[in-house]
């Protein structure tokens, strides 16, 4: 029995407000989103789209840590640039908000002390890696060391970038923190579980019987998961970056990102409505669809349902269709390694072209299976399908119009059977369109609204009224009536993929309020009805353009290679010279120097300033002999804040290297000057 739904509730997965989002979002969530959303509302269903940012996590801390300013800043920047990147590209949520906001951290909070109070999770003590220096314990991202694979010194506790290894922060050989340099100590630490295990039963029969229907990669995915076998996982961390843990015990803990980031989605709709959200949310009648991409299956069909119906009183999803990935040019598409279309910047290249880029991301979509976004074939479908079908055919369409009526829709004479024919063909897309839709394959779905462009396209090929207007002009103004309704029936058909050029088909054929249900209709234009002028929906892309991106990629793929052979780290973002100037840079003299106690790496400093002595902590005992530093020059940070290591106030910091396989050399002058000398 299919189930009866009043509304819908259309969630896209929050992006990390750690970087600008590119064309791998965009095809792997909200363009699909926004089609399916565009499409319920044409057909004047109730539904809402809720997006927003997902602003906690390491790797914000992290992005924050490496461009020196806080992760407040880092989300605050890419939130807004995210937001214009949605709007300028048509994606029509009903709220973009995020998670930093304090209805969101109220709602996370308070969702977790109602499973906290229901004795939905399980208490576990487990032993993690600590720093003492820094007095925090390191998420997996914080702590580098060897790699029990292949060597490389620099792998991270949760992978090795060198050979791509999945690691524990336990495999890695010596470990540091890359907080403070520090050998990480094994520290006991209480977190609170989900226990999945428990809900394994309910969530077996519902995805594996009774969701049969979901994509074949979202429920392959959750069987393979769901036959492994779950098993408790934590909603808290150690972090100080988050939606603390409501618990007076729980100093120093946040939610786990993965906790707070769904319950978002509560959040955002109650920020948009905040009197009806529960209906939304709450009543079996709303139909709840998560659009995401494929990382994300496992907490959007195992997890976020388990921690909804642990609650007891939301509905969970009835779809998760999520897509696969978008590579670029052959290679998985990476931030890091700046191996990306980026909206913002498609956008100065490509000025009012955001349908172009929908329409070759929706063609092209990975919905089952990863694609590969080439520029070639970015320009061919331009030039060979928007350029060459569908704009041609309005084109022709709307200008034979204007010269032989005027701009007025022409009468109907007899049909031939051609005709008859073409309307015909044209009067099923809607079903057509509307079973894939609903089905969400958007990638068949705007095959179908394009072919309805090729009908009219051959339409006027084959019945060429440039060449009958010389002989029969009441032919002329059937074969025009019939064009222009087809022109009609693109501006609804196109709505849901390309809006912004369907807005303008609405402006040229002067009808305002197109709904879906009149797809396929052979009337929509009554005769004598004033059409608007005109002008080209898309333009040709030339090969000059396209080699322009290509040699932009070529040459990231350059500058990566050079810096993979170098390991240099990634330049920071510029500062004023004043920022620089409030720096107190001096030269110092080692009067004595001695191994901190209990601390492998520290070696503390006794110094000559040239104004007195102070005291300094250094984390480079891995590289020098304490003995061997006296009497030696060194540079240091006179005005730093002192903060106290292992108990001694250290007054400043040395400056030194790290060259590239992580090792600590000492700077000095290159001539002996006095202790205290200024360096700028
Ligand atoms: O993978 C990501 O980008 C996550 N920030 C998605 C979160 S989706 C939801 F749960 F908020
Ligand atoms: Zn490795």
């Amino acid at each position: 029995m299919t189930k009866k739904f009043n509304r819908t509730l259309v969630t896209s997965a929050l992006p990390y407000a750690n970087g600008p989002v590119h064309i791998g979002h965009l095809a792997g969530v909200y363009v699909p989103a926004d089609i399916y959303v565009r499409y319920l509302r044409l057909k004047g269903e109730d539904v809402i789209h809720i997006g927003g940012s997902d602003e906690h996590g390491v790797p914000i801390t992290i992005r924050a840590k490496k461009e020196g300013v806080t992760p407040q800043d880092i989300v605050d920047k890419y939130h807004s640039l995210i937001k214009k990147s949605f709007e300028e590209f048509g994606i029509t949520f009903d709220i973009y908000s995020r998670t930093s906001s304090e209805i969101h951290k109220k709602t996370a909070s308070d969702f977790f002390l109602d499973l906290y109070n229901k004795g939905e999770f399980e208490e576990q003590t487990s032993e993690q890696y600590y720093d003492e220096e820094a007095q925090m314990f390191l998420a997996d991202r914080y702590i580098m060391g060897e790699c029990p694979h292949c060597g490389n010194p620099n792998a991270y506790g949760d992978q090795c970038e060198s050979c791509g290894t999945s690691l524990n922060p336990t495999d890695l050989k010596n470990p540091r923190s890359t907080i403070s340099g520090a050998t990480p100590i094994m520290k006991e630490t209480k977190h609170w579980y989900l226990p999945l295990d428990k809900h394994e039963g309910w969530l077996r029969q519902w995805i594996l019987e009774d969701h049969k229907e979901w994509k074949t990669n979202v429920y392959g995915q959750c069987k393979s998961w769901l036959d492994m076998g779950l098993h408790p996982r934590a909603v808290s961390r150690d972090l100080d970056w988050g939606v603390p843990v409501p618990l007076p015990e729980a100093k120093g803990k946040v939610l786990y990102v993965w906790f707070d980031a769904p319950i978002g989605y509560i959040s955002n709709t109650k920020e948009l409505l905040p009197d009806t959200w529960e209906k939304w949310w709450k009543s079996e009648d709303t139909k709840l669809v998560h659009f995401i991409g494929k990382d994300n299956i496992v907490f959007h069909c195992i997890v976020f349902p388990a921690m909804l119906k642990a609650e007891g009183s939301f509905i969970i999803p009835e779809n998760v269709p999520a897509n696969e990935f978008l590579n670029l040019e052959g290679d998985k598409i990476s931030t890091s390694r700046n191996w990306a279309v980026w909206l913002h910047e498609y956008l100065v290249d490509f000025p009012g072209q955001q349908d172009v880029l929908r329409y070759v991301l929706t063609a092209n979509a990975p919905e089952t299976k990863d694609n590969d976004f080439t520029w070639r074939d970015f320009q061919a479908r331009n030039n060979n399908e928007l350029v060459a079908i569908l704009g041609n055919f309005i084109n022709r369409a709307l200008v034979l119009t204007q010269k032989y009526f005027d701009n007025k829709v022409p009468q109907i004479h007899e049909l031939t059977d051609y005709d008859k024919e073409t309307l015909k063909e044209f009067t099923d897309v809607k079903a057509v369109v509307e079973s894939y839709l609903d089905a969400y394959r958007f990638r068949d779905a705007l095959k179908e609204a394009m072919n309805l462009a090729r009908i009219g396209n051959k339409y006027l090929a084959d019945t060429e009224p440039w060449k009958v207007a010389k002989t029969d002009m009441p032919r002329v103004e059937t074969i025009l009536n019939i064009a222009l309704q087809i022109t009609a029936n693109l501006a609804i058909a196109f709505e849901p993929f390309l809006p912004f050029s369907a807005a303008k088909i609405r402006t040229f054929v002067n009808m305002d309020n197109l709904s879906w249900n009149q797809l396929g209709r052979v009337d929509l234009l009554p005769v004598g009805h004033q059409l608007n002028s005109s002008e080209l929906l898309f333009a040709k892309i030339e090969d000059e353009t396209i080699e322009k991106q290509v040699q932009k990629l070529l040459d990231t793929k350059k500058a990566n290679e050079a810096s993979v052979e170098i390991k240099v780290a990634p330049q920071k973002p510029n500062v004023t010279f004043d920022d620089f100037a409030k720096l107190d840079l001096r030269v110092g003299k080692v009067l004595e120097c001695t191994k901190v106690p209990k601390a492998d790496k520290l070696l503390q400093f006794l110094i000559d300033d040239g104004m007195g002595k102070r005291t300094i902590i250094s984390g480079i005992a891995a590289w020098y002999k304490p003995e061997d530093l006296v009497g030696k020059q060194v540079c240091f940070i006179a005005n730093l804040e002192p903060r106290k290591l292992r108990g001694i106030e250290s007054q400043g910091m040395i400056l030194s290297v790290e060259d590239t396989e992580g090792n600590l050399s000492l700077i000095q002058p290159s001539k002996e000057v006095e202790p205290g000398c200024q360096i700028g």
